[in-house]
């Protein structure tokens, strides 16, 4: 279950319908999907997307996605510091940011346009459709794993444009749950 915190009023919001309520009024859809048989979460890239192929192509429907894939992140993935630089920084996309995690976690900080930054940690069997043009950064957890279906309407469109507005120093990328604790 995805947990939002907003960090100027100390707020968490934890239970799932108030947590899709929230995300909505920021344009962000929020759905738990569960796949139509059982699929181990390291099985092959097409295994899993034939597993959840009816969410998929529901969604590609909506969004107008032409191709999904599967992201694969752990904490020996060559450079994955590189890589997440490239990703914690203020920036938005010219494409929806759509991302189902199939295991590990990640941190979104979303600032909307004159409101105060949120903070979602989303975790396996969450779907989020952040859409273009919203300014936000991402972030591991600190097991550093992440395996995500991802949706395209155009790969070309993903490339950041960094806002450079150094809000994103002002937080510190804490997720909630286990490896905290
Ligand atoms: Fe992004």
């Amino acid at each position: 279950m995805a947990v939002v915190k907003i960090p100027s009023s100390n707020t968490v919001v934890s239970e799932r319908g108030q947590v899709a309520t929230f995300l909505a009024a920021h344009g962000i859809d929020y759905e738990r999907w569960t796949p139509d048989h059982s699929v181990a979460t390291d099985a092959p890239p097409d295994t899993v997307l034939e597993a959840y192929d009816r969410e998929i192509e529901t969604l590609k429907e909506r969004g107008g996605y032409r191709t999904a894939d599967v992201i694969d992140v752990h904490p020996d993935t060559p450079n994955l510091d590189t890589m997440l630089a490239k990703f914690n920084r203020e920036h938005w996309h010219d494409e929806d940011e759509v991302r189902f995690i199939i295991e590990g976690r990640g941190l979104f900080h979303v600032h909307p346009p004159g409101a105060d930054v949120f903070v979602l940690e989303v975790e396996a069997g969450d779907l989020i459709r952040v859409p273009r043009g919203t300014h936000h950064w991402f972030d591991l957890c600190a097991e550093r794993r992440i395996r995500a279906i991802r949706l395209f309407q155009d790969p070309s469109g993903w490339t950041p444009h960094y806002t450079d507005s150094g809000v994103d120093r002002g937080f510190q990328p804490v997720c909630f749950g286990p490896a905290y604790m």
